[in-house]
């Protein structure tokens, strides 16, 4: 019976992280899967966590089950952040979901049972994103993110649009767009989110960055922009960055509608689908969020140590922009975009011989992981791409 499944590539993107692993040079570099490095390469988990991952160990007095929408207090803690201090908390509800990726699948599949037949994505996107409207059965629309100048392509989002109506979802990259970088300007979502809501689509928004780009209220910016405007939308969200945690798997699905009525099917349609697909969510990182959330101390410790992973970040893309331009890619774009990742205009034979002939691991697109770089390897960074971008 198995021998009748068929063959599937492995994920490009954890497939390197293998390869990284087994290369035996000292000086290589890895800017391929998104995790934040400090100025030393490391991944260390934040101290605002480290302080409520102990206190979690002093209190919790029970591992017993939630249910399939997790720990609510988390949910809850995080919709000042995301929405806004001001917003109406009748209009949204939420339940937590492993990691980023459950909470999109989370929202695609909702979307799926309340009629959405089609997803509308700007390309490139993050590849998991295509993978998920696959998995869920349903048809994927894709228009350009990004023009051939490097910025935020409107025009191609529009024409996408006007195509558009009620049974289609617009997927958007809320922050800190993966895999580009350039996410649309204050302006721009001023103007998409009037446009999303006179065609009637439901807005399906990813926020897996926030704070990583220009601060945790302004990377909300586009998020709260359209919920301004628009009667109801999905939001997947992610602490796997923000809060450092990635394989503890910490995210969330919110609903908002200012239905009553349909936030509670929203809700109760999420939890059939939880329930069916991994039934609760792993607990440990979410209690360790919520106490932080909850502590107005811990809180403090965490934003700071958000603050100084942007700073590092702008700083090496402030390095990487003064370079202007390296062999035949410029480079002056790279400090006008925002979060993690960029990606440098490179052919397949490029980035294999970065990888082959001088250790530097990166995404078959051509992203780069920005903390991957340091001062201690920018210039050979540099170097070997003035090398092989000829
Ligand atoms: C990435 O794009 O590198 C991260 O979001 C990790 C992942 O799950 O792909």
């Amino acid at each position: 019976m198995l021998e009748a499944l068929a063959p599937q590539p492995a994920d490009a993107l954890l497939g390197l992280i293998k390869l990284y692993n087994a290369d035996p040079r000292a000086d290589k570099i890895d800017l391929g899967v998104g995790v934040y490095r400090t100025a030393t390469g490391a991944t260390p988990v934040f101290k605002a966590i480290k302080a409520a991952e102990a206190r979690l160990l002093e209190t919790q007095d029970s591992k017993s089950y939630l249910g399939p929408e997790g720990d609510m207090g988390f949910v809850h803690a995080l919709i000042p952040y995301i929405f806004g201090a001001g917003f109406d908390r009748s209009r949204v509800e939420g339940m937590q979901a492993p990691g980023g990726t459950g909470a999109v699948r989370l929202a695609i599949e909702v979307a799926k049972r309340a009629g959405v037949r089609r997803i509308i994505m700007g390309t490139p996107s993050w590849p998991n994103h295509a993978q998920i409207v696959a998995a869920a059965g349903l048809e994927l629309v894709t228009f350009r993110h990004v023009t051939p100048e490097g910025t935020a392509d409107l025009d191609a989002l529009k024409a996408v649009l006007a195509d558009a109506g009620p049974g289609d979802a617009v997927l958007l990259h809320g922050c800190c767009h993966n895999p580009s970088g350039v996410d649309y300007t204050h302006a721009q979502w001023d103007e998409i989110a009037p446009l999303l809501a006179s065609r009637a689509v439901l807005p399906l928004l990813d926020l897996a960055y926030q704070g990583l780009g220009a601060g945790m209220e302004e990377d909300a910016y586009g998020l709260r922009a359209v919920l301004a405007q628009v009667p109801e939308a999905l939001v997947a969200y992610s602490c796997d960055k923000n809060f450092g945690l990635y394989r503890d798997r910490v995210g969330a699905f919110y609903a908002v509608t200012g239905d009553a009525d349909a936030l509670t099917r929203a809700m109760a349609n999420g939890a059939t689908i939880a329930r069916a697909s991994w039934s609760m969510p792993p607990d440990h990182g979410a209690a360790a969020v919520r106490l932080v959330l909850d502590d107005a101390e811990l809180t403090k410790v965490w934003l700071a140590e958000l603050d100084d992973m942007r700073g590092r970040m702008r700083q090496v893309r402030d390095r990487l922009a003064a370079a202007q331009q390296v062999g035949t890619i410029p480079m002056a774009p790279l400090g006008i975009q925002n979060g993690l990742f960029s990606m440098l205009p490179l052919n397949g034979e490029q980035i294999l011989a970065l990888r082959e002939k001088h250790g530097i691991y990166m995404a078959g697109t051509g992203r780069i992981n920005i903390a991957g770089l340091t001062s201690g390897n920018i210039e050979q960074f540099l170097e070997s791409l003035r090398a092989v971008a000829v």
